[in-house]
């Protein structure tokens, strides 16, 4: 059963709600709580009904196909994701509408309008096409925060092809791995990134992925070129005769129109990889109609978007939030997304607020794991700028504690903003759980309900529903428009993931608390997943690591309550026989993790044991380990864990995992 309950407990005990104010339910996008009902009465008439806001070349035919677990939206249905992003608005006044404001990390800017947009995206997919890039093919994103990364999505998007964004904090060897799932006929990099003052050298680990890991050889043997952006000038001599090509000669004498590919809309969009409980991370197929529909939908009602808003997505869009919630929901809604590059420290802790009061964000949407550090910070650093444009709050990627939620409404909100705790997952590929800010009535570290037209659940071990007051599992009992359509190449455990913990029912691997009137409390997963700063990090994969290391025997890791992160990651090492412990090897192994996965996964802390604990059956018996990395039950074990105390715990919990 969910475990965590003892954060829960501490939640039950928050008791503030924040109606929302007549003045913001009288001007916001959706006011009317009946939506609910009537949502729910005909889930598929509620969809429809909001499709008919897309642009289509062809009406669908049929809404919903279920059979489970697989669903098809809008069958028979033909349109364009990026001519719904793009091309529909050059034909009213948000043609010269800014659609990107983009700000680097060395204080550089750029602003890209809608029109603009359209050429560099046009340009960008007769770039690809002239590669030879087809519909279907797969194509790997590989780029800092700059506004190439929308604009290959988006040209990608329009001649069909698929693209897998991989997050620039990622390793050689991850990149290589999610090219060769893939099987990525292009790669698109840059020279580097700025981040925090230095450079991240993109172009160098792109190089090594495309090698084998002894660094000899062809390690993608599917990918043909790679389109290299000059952002820091700081590869202009690692250029590969006749594989690389730069982003610039690339676009030099491109037509500055393309046709965009009539897709199905069960054609495929993107891959997007994300940690699982394999080593292996999981590629999440996500269609053309129903992902677009489920951000266009969400982003309106629930960040309340207007013609004259400003809009900041803090997220990276190597991750799904800044896919969902930096490019398609807001473009297809005709917004002004600000994009920003870099670390939020540099050149000092107040950039966040310096680039709200610059560019006058009315909405911002960010993580409790930011919100945390900026508390640790002090208020000094927002309060020396006017933040008064704000009127809106977003939270996403973990649970949000009431403390954050708080400081986050006062400070940052002036106290008048509605903040909107919005639960959703990659695989769900738009919100699922979080308030209408002219409906809900919010509770801090509450997501609050379900959007219309999405049926949640908490189910106990037994699949029953639980009340008011109850815990257990949260679950999504019917598809819905953006889901995951599957695992790319592997459909087996696409199905034994989601689909059978609760048969045709949606596993969220997330466990969760319903309150008296309804609302949901999520309390963080309940599977070998770590949300290590809002990013999902599958403990098996930093554990694969570990063992790669030749003088690793054995290794389990943890989550561990972190102050700042939320969870943090904890490593049980077994050396070889022939390995001394030493201050050297715990540096050397939390390098290794870095290398191997990327520097988000390195673990806090190694702890060294003479046997990691595990039942008869040879599992690890995780759950004392999590004990002993809170010290539960150990006091104190920054230092090493005494391997006796650990054989006493392991009898003492004899059997139970
Ligand atoms: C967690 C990020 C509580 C959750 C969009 C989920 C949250 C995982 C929230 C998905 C929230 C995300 N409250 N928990 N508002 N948002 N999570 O795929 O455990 O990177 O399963 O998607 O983050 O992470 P992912």
């Amino acid at each position: 059963m969910v475990e965590d309950s003892g954060r829960f407990d501490a939640l039950l005990q928050e008791d503030r709600t924040f109606p929302p104010s007549e003045a913001f339910k009288t001007q916001a996008n959706i006011s009317d709580p009946n939506i609910y009902e009537e949502a729910k009465r005909d889930p598929e008439a509620f969809w429809a009904k909001f499709a008919e806001e897309l642009d289509w070349f062809k009406k669908w035919d049929t809404v919903l196909e279920w059979n489970p677990p697989h669903a098809k939206w809008f069958i028979g249905g033909k349109l364009n994701v990026s001519y719904n992003c793009i091309d529909r608005h050059l034909t009213t006044s948000r043609r010269n509408k800014a659609a990107l404001v983009w700000e680097g990390e060395p204080g550089d800017r750029r602003v890209y309008t809608y029109w603009d947009l359209y050429r560099e995206v046009c340009q960008f997919a007769n770039g690809l096409k002239s590669l030879g890039v087809k519909k279907g093919d797969r194509v790997t994103i590989y780029l800092p925060m700059v506004p190439e990364l929308p604009i290959a999505m988006l040209a990608c998007a329009r001649i069909g092809a698929v693209h897998s964004v991989v997050f620039g904090g990622f390793s050689a060897e991850s990149l290589r791995d999610r090219i060769n799932d893939s099987e990525s006929k292009i790669l698109i990099t840059a020279d580097g990134g700025y981040r925090r003052g230095g450079i991240v050298p993109l172009k160098q680990n792109a190089d090594d992925s495309l090698k084998n890991a002894d660094g000899q050889g062809n390690g993608a043997p599917s990918i043909e070129k790679v389109v290299v952006l000059r952002r820091t000038e700081s590869a202009d001599d690692k250029m590969v005769n006749g594989r690389d090509i730069w982003w610039h000669d690339l676009m030099q004498g491109q037509p500055l129109t393309c046709e965009p590919e009539q897709m199905d809309s069960e054609d495929m969009l993107y891959l997007l990889y994300t940690s699982g409980t394999t080593g292996k991370p999981k590629g999440i197929v996500h269609t053309t109609a129903g992902y677009l529909l489920g951000t266009y939908a969400t982003f309106k009602w629930i960040f309340d978007i207007k013609e004259n808003d400003t809009y900041w997505c803090t997220a990276d869009i190597g991750w799904v939030t800044g896919h969902s919630y930096i490019v398609y929901g807001p473009l297809a809604n005709g917004a002004t997304s600000v994009m920003y590059e870099g670390s939020p420290d540099f050149p000092e802790r107040d950039r966040f607020w310096d680039i709200v009061a610059k560019y006058g964000v009315t909405i911002l949407y960010t993580a409790p794991t930011a919100i945390r550090t900026f508390m640790r910070w002090g208020e000094s650093y927002p309060q020396k700028h006017d933040l008064t444009s704000l009127r809106l709050l977003g939270s996403v990627g973990e649970p949000i504690n009431p403390e954050a939620w708080m400081w986050y409404h006062e400070y940052i909100g002036g106290g008048n903003c509605p903040v909107v705790d919005t639960w959703w997952q990659t695989e769900t590929g738009s919100i699922l759980i979080a308030p209408l800010p002219g409906i809900t009535t919010l509770k801090p570290g509450s997501a609050t309900r379900a959007f219309p037209g999405i049926e949640a659940e908490i189910l106990d071990d037994q699949g029953n529903s639980v009340g008011p007051g109850g815990g257990g599992y949260l679950t999504i009992k019917k598809p819905w428009p953006s889901m995951l359509r599957t695992i790319y190449g592997d459909e087996e455990r696409y199905v034994e993931q989601y689909w059978s913990r609760y048969p045709d029912i949606y596993f969220t691997a997330d466990g969760a608390k319903l309150d008296d009137d309804g609302d949901f409390w999520l309390l963080g997963r309940v599977d070998d997943v770590i949300n290590v700063s809002g990013h999902r990090i599958g403990t098996m994969e930093v554990e694969s690591a570990l063992v790669d290391n030749p003088k690793v025997a054995e290794a389990a890791c943890i989550g561990k309550s972190h102050e700042i992160k939320g969870q943090a990651v904890v490593a049980f090492v077994t050396l070889k026989d022939s390995v001394a412990i030493s201050d050297a090897i715990i540096t050397e192994l939390k390098a290794h993790v870095a290398t191997k996965i990327g520097a988000m996964a390195r673990p806090d802390d190694i702890i060294f044991a003479a046997e990691l604990p595990k039942t008869r059956s040879g599992k690890i018996m995780r759950r004392l380990l999590r004990d002993v990395a809170e010290g539960r039950a150990l006091g104190d074990t920054t230092t090493l864990a005494d391997p006796a105390v650990v054989d006493s715990l392991k009898e003492q919990y004899g059997e139970e995992e």
